[in-house]
């Protein structure tokens, strides 16, 4: 299986099949355990961060994934970059490609960039986000924290809550669900940020088990479910002027959850809360002592794990066994 992934980009989850999906999550749950020789792993590689848009976890995940491989990390910084004197992301693109990056991974604030990306650089690229449309890597570090936390992915209820037209996350792992068997998902969303018609009916056709539930309060679906997938409203995202200001208003704190909200439901022996980050009121800190945050620890240890297994498969040549 690791020959497969040698050199291959990481554009959407859709790329990948189920198989490959739960070994990249085996891979790296090696990492984890914190095998002898990791360290040598990506010698005398060097990974380029190029994220054009804001970033924590995720910028910090792969920049320590690489260097605890034994890699080394460009310090690029768009900030400063000729991105700022109007030079197109085409010609940047081709810019970081005549300098033969090992891996090059890619933020950017508008859909397909990542995919324009590894059209143009012949190393392996990984989306970190483009726009609205995916961010495969998070999805996979979801997937890690659920198999970790409740045991499985087949079989799992889940709630996604919140933006679900611009997060990407949301749609990354909706379409990694779509591989796994007997998933239910239930998308819960105020009006002005459900799931587009179109990616509903990609779902629909992909059969995900799949229900949009339009319920007033988060504690009528908690008893039903092993996890909830709570989401930001992405205020960067929505139109610019009042337009926008008055339609994010109007649906930050509609789905908030709170801890007496669990205090009162009935919740399955492994319920857990996720969250990608950052979070607004959504989630309140109150809930970060529960059992069921795994939003606090697990999905970012999980970030580091599952960055330091895809770097290692698509941009390595020796690898843990
Ligand atoms: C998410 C993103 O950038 O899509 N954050 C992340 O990478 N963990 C979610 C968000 O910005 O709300």
């Amino acid at each position: 299986m690791i020959s497969k992934f040698k050199g291959r980009d990481v554009i959407s989850v859709n790329d990948f099949s189920r198989d490959e999906i739960d070994f990249i999550l085996d891979y790296s749950s090696l990492f984890e355990l914190k095998k002898e020789g990791v360290e040598e792993l990506m010698k005398n590689k060097i990974m380029l961060p190029a994220f054009f848009e804001n970033s924590s976890r995720t910028t910090l995940s792969f920049d320590v994934a690489m260097r605890r491989l034994g890699g080394q990390v460009s310090d690029f910084d768009p900030e400063r970059s000729s991105r700022g004197k109007g030079e197109s992301l085409w010609d940047t693109a081709i810019t970081i490609n005549n300098y033969s990056f090992d891996v090059v991974v890619v933020r950017e604030r508008r859909d397909g960039v990542a995919r324009l990306f590894a059209d143009i650089i012949e190393a392996p690229v990984i989306n970190a986000g483009d726009g609205i449309n995916e961010h495969p890597t998070q999805t996979f570090l979801d997937l890690y924290t659920i198999k970790k936390k409740i045991g499985r992915i087949d079989g799992l209820e889940i709630a996604i809550v919140g933006d679900l037209k611009y997060g990407r996350t949301v749609h990354s792992l909706a379409n990694a669900l779509k591989k796994y068997k007997d998933c239910k998902v239930y998308f819960i969303s105020p009006q002005e940020t459900k799931l587009t018609e179109s990616f509903v009916n990609q779902l629909k056709e992909d059969k995900l088990n799949f229900e949009e539930l339009d319920i007033k309060n988060l504690e009528d679906i908690l008893g039903k479910i092993d996890a909830i997938y709570m989401t930001r409203v992405q205020r960067e995202r929505f139109p610019e002027g009042v337009e926008g200001e008055f339609q994010y208003k109007k649906v930050i704190s509609q789905y908030c959850l709170t801890k007496d909200m669990l205090d009162r439901a009935k919740l399955r022996k492994n319920f857990i809360i996720l969250h990608p980050r950052p979070r607004r009121q959504e989630l309140p800190k109150s809930l970060d002592n529960t059992p069921y945050s795994a939003y606090i620890k697990e999905q970012e240890k999980a970030g580091l794990y599952v960055r330091m297994g895809l770097i290692n498969l698509i941009a390595g040549d020796k690898f843990l066994c």
